[in-house]
């Protein structure tokens, strides 16, 4: 693997040998000294051309905690407002001998465009392109559900899938990369997808995803997932009305205190509620991001690790990868080799 761009693309095998280095991850920044020396040498850009806080500063600590050097470049104070283009961009950051570039940009299908080109050879990450996708927030989602499924505070073994997991998720799949992400990887992984949200929030198309699609939240709920992934409400992608109000999108599609209760009721007593962040609190969510059920501060925790993982995989050149893509076998790298040279170039 030399980029990562996208969930659809990436196989059951890759997928689960990148959750199981993010467990081995997540060991080291278990330990006193939370560094490794594994990518000493390299540099990662931080190339963020939308705003973000989660994913931006969980990179730079995964590249810092591999000891990589980070440049963290921001549009704002940049020469891209005075116009400069991807290419010059990209050609900068080549001649200062970028080795991983983790863009972010408003435009879907940037970051594949950038690992197409021959403007930089880097290993490119897709922090969020558009509506397209958001492939570590997926695998960051992923890892949180795993270990929900091994149950709480345990630790999966390796290979282990999602098989039998129901999850459900709410609102605007329209404008979400990250419900993009979350269906083609949480269904190769093994889980049953259902997703809930009114009509003018759900895509042209939707129909061939492999999901469920409700129309009705509390018909969905009724068919008692293991965990419910709430998505913000993008306004800032949005240039019509979508909705008649936000007291009637709160009411029709926020999980609140109501909803909450509901899966007391019902007996859900392991059910989670999952939110990527950042929330508009009194909409799509309420009470319920505060509540035991909460997974949203483990999904911040375990995006570090799953960062480090995503690193470490494609800077290192990792030996399996010459493996079948859909091998069902998957062993640790228990001893996190340091990489030699530049093996992704
Ligand atoms: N979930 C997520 O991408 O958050 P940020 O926009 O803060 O990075």
């Amino acid at each position: 693997m030399k980029h990562l761009l996208s969930t659809r693309d990436l196989s059951a095998a890759s997928a689960l040998r990148l959750l199981d280095v993010a467990e081995e991850m997540s060991a080291v920044g278990e330990r006193e000294i939370k560094k490794l020396p594994a990518l000493r040498g390299r540099t990662v850009v931080n190339l963020f051309f939308e705003d973000s806080t989660r994913t931006r500063i969980s990179f730079e600590a995964a590249a810092k905690r591999l000891s990589a050097d980070v440049i963290n470049f921001a549009v704002k104070g940049s020469s891209v407002s005075k116009g400069e283009s991807l290419k010059d961009t990209a050609q900068t950051l080549e001649a200062m001998s970028a080795d991983a570039v983790v863009i972010r940009h408003p435009a879907s299908g940037a970051p594949a465009r950038l690992a197409a080109s021959d403007w930089i050879d880097a290993a490119v990450i897709n922090a969020g392109d558009g509506t397209h996708e958001h492939p570590t927030q997926a695998l960051l989602d992923a890892f949180t559900l795993r270990r929900h499924w091994a149950r709480i505070g345990g630790t999966p073994s390796a290979g282990t899938t999602l098989a039998g997991m129901k999850v459900l998720i709410v609102g605007d799949v329209l404008h979400s990369r990250v419900a993009r992400s979350n269906v083609w990887l949480l269904t190769t992984l093994g889980a049953e997808v259902l997703l809930a949200g009114p009509p003018t929030l759900l895509p042209v198309g939707i129909g061939s995803w492999p999901c469920t699609v409700f129309y009705d939240l509390d018909e969905a709920i009724a068919q008692r997932p293991d965990a419910v992934m709430m998505l913000r409400l993008q306004a800032e992608r949005m240039n019509a009305a979508f909705f008649p109000s936000t007291r009637e999108y709160s009411r029709r599609w926020g999980f609140d205190d109501g909803r909450l209760a509901l899966l007391d009721i019902m007996g859900l007593d392991d059910t989670v509620i999952m939110h990527p962040g950042p929330m508009n609190r009194g909409l799509e969510i309420s009470a319920a991001a505060d509540s035991p059920r909460s997974t949203i501060l483990a999904q911040v925790r375990n995006g570090v690790s799953v960062r480090m993982a995503a690193l470490y995989l494609l800077l290192s050149g990792d030996p399996h990868d010459d493996e079948p893509r859909d091998d069902e076998t998957h062993s640790l790298p228990h001893d996190l080799p340091i990489p030699e040279g530049r093996t992704t170039r």
